[in-house]
């Protein structure tokens, strides 16, 4: 992650990161909604309301719901968005820091940039679970009565199951986002070997949609069982002195396995590498993009105190 350019403070990496987590959300939020309810969906109910896939899923809200119930929950996530991609950024430039620091290393190698994705990744699930905690429970169909938007369910759960339920999920959350991490950081690192360097700005733009675009499949690719379990964990309403069915991440993705068959495991997959592919993609180049705007003004500043 720009390692080895010059280091901008961590204000900087923050903006930037809050900037391409904005972008990304505003292009790719209705996949997350067809990706939830996917997931969620547990037997068979009415043909109308069963959704065979994701494309099918997609038609039946724009049918039955209505387009706008596609960005239904947007708030949570657009005040969210800002502060959780500017914390997975802003993170992973620290952690590279600490790291090369720690090991003594000048440059950037792949374990160290596996090592410091996952702690990117732990780092933001703490900012994370309570916002997803609100989205998932109004994304949820069952709910859609339920909650009037997103300050009724922080008040509702707070009310009817302590405020620590806020945080109800925190295990399986730094799971999903260490795995998610670790895989999409480390490909960014590994892919940028591999292909040959651009030397235009068009070029490097085009890495880095590639380079973002797998480093986002990977991710998704190892993290999407503990994402299931997530979502299932954080849908459920605790109930004092009854064990939740789904209580704990590994657990929980062997109870699903067993129940359910391991395919039930890459429940919502699709809409979500469809997602996070692309919006991987989108992140990095926006990131980058703006990094590289800020680098150059902070030159221009220094260079205008000089005349
Ligand atoms: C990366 O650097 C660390 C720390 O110096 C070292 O332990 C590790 O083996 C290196 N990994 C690779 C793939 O070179």
């Amino acid at each position: 992650m720009a390692a080895e350019q010059k280091p901008l403070p961590f204000g900087y990496t923050f903006m930037a990161g809050a900037i391409a987590g904005v972008s990304e959300i505003l292009v790719m939020y209705p996949l997350d909604v067809v990706k939830t309810r996917v997931q969620l969906q547990t037997g068979k109910g009415p043909a109308s309301e069963t959704y065979n896939g994701m494309l099918d899923c997609f038609q039946k809200i724009v049918r039955n719901e209505g387009f706008s119930r596609l960005y239904r929950g947007i708030s949570a996530p657009i005040l969210m968005e800002a502060p959780k991609r500017a914390t997975k950024f802003a993170a992973n430039d620290k952690w590279g820091k600490f790291y090369r620091d720690a090991f003594g290393q000048v440059k950037m190698n792949q374990s160290l940039s596996v090592l410091t994705g996952a702690s990117a990744g732990a780092t933001e699930a703490f900012v994370v679970v309570p916002f997803e905690l609100v989205k998932i429970r109004l994304q949820d169909k069952a709910s859609a009565g339920k909650y009037s938007g997103a300050l009724d369910v922080v008040a509702k759960t707070i009310r009817n199951e302590g405020i620590l339920a806020m945080y109800n999920g925190l295990e399986s959350t730094l799971w999903r986002h260490i795995l998610w991490n670790a895989g999409y950081f480390g490909c960014i690192f590994q892919v940028r070997e591999w292909i040959p360097k651009a030397d235009t700005k068009k070029g490097q733009m085009i890495n880095d949609v590639v380079a973002g675009s797998v480093g986002g499949t990977v991710g998704t690719i190892v993290n999407t069982p503990l994402d299931v379990v997530k979502s299932r964990i954080q849908n459920t309403i605790k109930v004092r002195g009854v064990v939740p069915k789904y209580n704990w991440a590994f657990p929980a993705v062997l109870t699903v396995a067993k129940e359910e068959g391991f395919a039930a495991l890459y429940k919502g997959f699709l809409p979500k590498v469809l997602r996070l592919g692309p919006g991987g993609g989108i992140l990095l180049v926006v990131y980058t993009g703006v990094m590289d705007f800020f680098r150059k003004m902070k030159d221009d500043q220094e260079k205008a105190k000089l005349v």
